[in-house]
């Protein structure tokens, strides 16, 4: 009897040392997209961070305040900054400083330099007021000192220039203007430095030039450009060529005929450039300058009219101080971009038109490169680019480009075929939704069908049915080995085929709907690392405004999702393709305030809100059946309630919360649309149960007081107005983010302020905590308080005797420390509520999300003491009054996510599974289990050997079963 054994033996071997069901996913089912923003022509530029070295890098400061830098080979981002945090206008300034391994930038009142190869920092300086233009000062000389920095900044009204000295940041001097000019540019030619400011007012400006001595900083001349007929604001004037041996300033005349143009430094004299028409009026001009002073003094001035470009290349001539037309590049229909860039003296035009890359040297017109573009579709029209032109040999050329396009991808075109493409367009995003992918729905409407109609042509309909199934039959069993093998192989279970949206069995397969700040919306596919499925341009936005987007909600039934903004606009697409189904432009319906998904008679629909919380009268087949809370114009919470008469129905105010004095509301939060609860106590360890106070209609109001540095908070029961719970912080930083959550019987916030030694084991201090206050119907266990055995409840009239007051809950609460700020918090969301729920939490100094177990954050935790064995069987275990934010609980894991809003969450099919959105300038998805994967085998899981094992053992059955009857016959024989 030696094979039993062995079989044993053999089949213990096959099987897995441990069994790691719990494997690590993170890179796997999360998806990060590390995004800059739109680059914008005046701070993108190509840059040898190295001297020595021939490898350049791609640099730009977004029009979202991230500065980064790009490798221009695969596009993948090599380092990022957000600078934009504390900026209040987004206009930023980023420069090169030639030969060195740095960068400058200015955004808001700070100017930084940075190292050019790491992102490092390598000084930083904070003025009063708003940069308004940066210049690094060229010298000639090749010294080694460090190049110094001009910034001109705006402060108080008044104009200020000051010096910084390359090395460290620090003023060298410091030229104050005291007029109350606009200040608009800075520039310099190694002698002078000029300042171009805006004199006047808006009914026509003229343009004052200021010339300073670099080296002390005083004036010695000031002259005045009479341009009051041309220039009404400072977009008018064109641009200053900065460092260059013959900076100019030019704007065209109003009625874009003429270019005029100033060589700085030239007292009063403008010299009168003819703008050609080519197809129609001039819509707009633009000039393209080089930035260094070894550079011929060359431009291109690039006229659009609305169907077709030109370009008219002009030389200055530095002896005469005239400015002279050397040659045009011809009109081409369509939008083009045309870039500079140079190499010593040498200054190179690269023109990309609708099919072709041109470069031109700026000396004469023979083309030096052309090369056919080659781009992949629905890239749209370029809006503006970067370049880079290397000479290979004598006469042949090589361009890179980085283009910004009209569909809002950054592109680099290198020799006119697509290298790598970037989605910036997806930065900036202000809304989101989570939407399901649409189910197929022909199975369902056959089987209706035949439901309905008479059994003899249901069973002939159904027959027929399979005879066409049958068509599917040879393909099915095709793959029946290919699906059998990939299911008990390790690895990667089959590959979702690319391009098809459908559901999975796990529902991990959702789309998410979001919408960008610049009016673009995109459809991603969650299911799929966060690939692009759709993408669609809704509305223009003008430069330097935001789309305010009210509300984003994705109709399950119908298949589309609807996007409301704030100046009354509307758009309806359908949620798989993108397809604009209905739209309106901004301005066409009233302004909004705010939106609410609502549960009509018939069906769910977003309703907007207007001004001062007041949603208008609606007919009564949409009339909302819930109770709303709306915000009125002075922050006051109201309650709504419509009232049906005949066809319509109105909103009706059914209670106002108004916050005490001083106090303004800052957040309205209420509990999820999907929050459902599995379980309506908590079982304690003595097999008592603790119920939990679940009250649907309810929400939580932060009010904040900024002079007395107070943060209240009030749980208000919607239906009735009643305020259920309130509490109040002393000491708080109004400044910091203050952000709550509400779900299941719990809610919780975080703030900025005094630790008030409510518990011993808290020291009196100041710092960021989070607050978690749970909600009981009693605080005696096994006891139901004033609900007891009442079938039914009412917020209005909670008991039979009038004018009772309301059963409040009974509030347990605990405070933590944390380390750092809390920038928005939401919570995971299950199918059934039995997973218990995580709190998501964003950092914004971090640019990670954390996410806290409830474990942690149970305010039932013994102070002081270590839990009995009663609360030990709980999961209780002492309260200790910091929580780490360990790099375990960080979802983001090492990635860095800047700039997130919003987090949200929706449920999946899997009970264990939440699958989080995390939006703002990045992107980032990732499924979180916090009560562990109990519900699917991890991919750890070998299912390979343990069909192996089921095999083993049916072959030794198969083999032992026949021996062992024989020796049984043979033991009766025996006996
Ligand atoms: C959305 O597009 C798909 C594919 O074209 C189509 O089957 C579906 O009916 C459309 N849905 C709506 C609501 O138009």
């Amino acid at each position: 009897m030696r094979l039993p054994t062995n079989l044993l033996y053999l089949t213990l071997s096959i099987l897995p040392s441990a069994f790691a069901v719990f494997a690590d996913e993170a890179y796997n089912v999360d998806y990060h997209y590390e995004l800059l923003g739109i680059p914008q022509p005046h701070t993108t530029f190509f840059h040898r961070p190295r001297k020595d070295e021939k490898a350049t890098l791609l640099y730009t400061l977004s029009d979202l305040g991230v500065l980064g830098a790009v490798n221009p080979g695969v596009g993948n981002v090599v380092w990022r900054q957000f600078l934009g945090q504390d900026a209040h206008s987004e206009t930023g300034f980023l420069r090169p400083v030639e030969g060195e391994n740095t960068v400058v930038s200015a955004i808001g009142s700070s100017v930084n330099a940075w190292d050019a190869m790491s992102g490092r920092e390598i000084w930083g300086n904070n003025f009063g007021g708003a940069i308004r233009d940066l210049e690094v000062l060229e010298t000639a000389t090749g010294n080694d000192e460090a190049r110094d920095v001009l910034a001109l900044f705006e402060e108080g009204g008044n104009a200020y220039l000051r010096m910084l000295k390359g090395t460290n940041g620090d003023v060298a001097w410091e030229y104050k203007d005291g007029s109350s000019d606009v200040p608009l540019q800075v520039s310099t030619n190694v002698r002078n430095v000029f300042v171009v400011s805006l004199h006047g007012s808006s009914g026509g400006y003229n343009l004052k030039v200021t010339i300073l001595d670099p080296v002390t900083g005083k004036r010695t001349n000031e002259y005045t450009l009479t341009t009051k007929a041309d220039i009404y604001a400072p977009e008018d004037v064109l641009l200053v060529g900065a460092n260059s041996a013959a900076p100019i300033i030019a704007w065209t005349d109003k009625p874009m005929k003429n270019l005029k143009v100033n060589i700085l430094g030239k007292t009063g004299d403008i010299q009168n450039l003819p703008l050609k028409e080519s197809d129609g009026e001039i819509t707009k001009v633009a000039l393209h300058a080089p930035h260094l002073v070894q550079s011929l003094p060359h431009f291109v001035v690039h006229s659009h009219s609305d169907v077709s470009n030109r370009a008219d290349v002009y030389h200055i001539d530095l002896s005469h101080k005239s400015i002279k037309l050397a040659y045009s590049l011809p009109k081409l229909p369509g939008q083009g971009a045309i870039s500079v860039s140079s190499q010593d003296a040498n200054v190179y035009f690269t023109r990309h038109t609708q099919d072709e890359v041109v470069v031109v040297s700026s000396a004469s017109h023979g083309i030096l490169g052309r090369w056919p573009l080659k781009l992949e579709k629905g890239r749209g029209s370029f809006v503006h680019g970067a370049s880079e032109v290397v000479q290979r040999t004598a006469d042949t050329y090589a361009v890179r480009s980085a283009v910004v396009t009209t569909d809002q991808d950054w592109v680099l075109v290198r020799n006119g075929a697509e290298g790598w493409s970037r989605l910036e367009g997806l930065s900036g995003i202000v809304a989101a939704t989570w939407a399901e992918i649409p189910e197929s729905e022909s199975l369902a409407k056959v089987l209706e069908v035949e439901a309905e109609s008479n059994p003899l042509s249901a069973y002939i309909h159904r027959v027929t049915r399979h005879i066409d199934d049958l068509q599917y039959l040879p393909d099915y069993l095709q793959n029946l080995p290919k699906r059998f093998l990939s299911s008990i192989l390790p690895g990667e279970s089959a590959p979702q085929k690319q391009g098809v949206l459908a559901r999975d069995n796990f529902g991990f397969n959702k789309l998410v709907i979001v919408a960008t700040q610049r009016g673009r919306l995109y459809g991603l596919d969650a299911g799929n690392q966060g690939s692009i499925v759709w993408s669609l341009g809704a509305f223009e936005i003008p430069a330097g405004k935001k789309w305010d987007v009210k509300g984003i909600w994705a109709s399950p039934s119908k298949g589309t999702t609807t996007v409301r903004g704030a100046e009354g606009e509307f758009i309806q697409v359908n949620t798989t393709t993108g397809e604009t189904i209905a739209s309106t432009t901004p301005g066409s319906a009233p302004v909004i305030q705010s939106t609410v998904v609502v549960d009509g008679p018939l069906q769910k629909w977003l309703l907007p809100i207007g001004t001062n919380g007041e949603p208008g009268q609606v007919p009564a087949v949409l009339a909302p059946k819930e109770y709303l809370v709306v915000q009125g114009k002075n922050g006051e919470v109201k309650g709504l309630k419509f009232e049906t008469k005949g066809d319509v129905a109105n909103p009706v105010v059914t209670w106002t919360f108004t916050p005490p004095a001083d106090h303004r509301v800052t957040g309205v939060v209420s509990r999820p649309a999907h929050d459902p609860v599995a379980s309506i106590g908590n079982v304690l360890g003595d097999r008592t149960v603790l119920y939990k106070y679940l009250n649907p209609n309810i929400v939580l109001v932060t009010t904040v007081s900024d002079e007395a540095s107070l943060a209240s908070f009030y749980l208000l029961d919607t239906v009735s107005g009643d305020i259920l719970y309130s509490t109040i912080h002393e000491g708080v930083d109004t400044k910091q983010p203050i952000a709550s959550a509400l779900t299941e019987n719990w809610f919780s916030y975080s703030l900025w302020a005094d630790i008030t030694p409510t518990t011993d084991a808290l020291p009196a201090s100041k710092g960021y905590q989070i607050i978690i206050s749970e909600m009981y119907e009693s605080q005696i266990p096994n006891d139901r308080g004033p609900l007891d055995s009442v079938p039914e409840s009412s917020s209005l009239e909670p008991s039979d005797i009038p004018n009772a007051e309301p059963a409040l809950p009974h509030v347990i609460t605990q405070s933590f420390l944390i380390p750092e700020a809390i920038g928005h918090m939401s919570v995971t969301e299950t199918r059934q509520g039995i997973t218990t729920r995580q709190l998501l939490c964003t950092l914004p100094s971090s640019n990670a999300i954390v996410g806290i177990p409830r474990t942690v954050l149970d305010p039932r935790r013994p102070v002081g003491r270590d839990p009995t064995p009663a609360e030990l069987e709980e999961g209780l275990y002492r309260y200790h009054p910091v929580i780490e934010f360990d790099p375990k609980l960080i979802l983001t894991h090492k990635r860095e996510v800047i700039g997130v809003k919003d987090v949200i969450t929706s449920p999946a099919i899997l009970e264990s599974t939440s699958l989080v959105f995390a939006y703002g300038i990045d992107v980032f998805g990732t499924r979180v289990t916090p009560s562990f994967a109990f519900d699917i085998l991890g991919k750890g899981f070998n299912k390979l050997s343990l069909v192996s094992t089921v095999i083993a053992l049916w072959v030794g059955v198969v083999v032992l079963a026949p021996m062992v009857r024989r020796k049984q016959i043979n033991g009766r024989w025996m006996a």
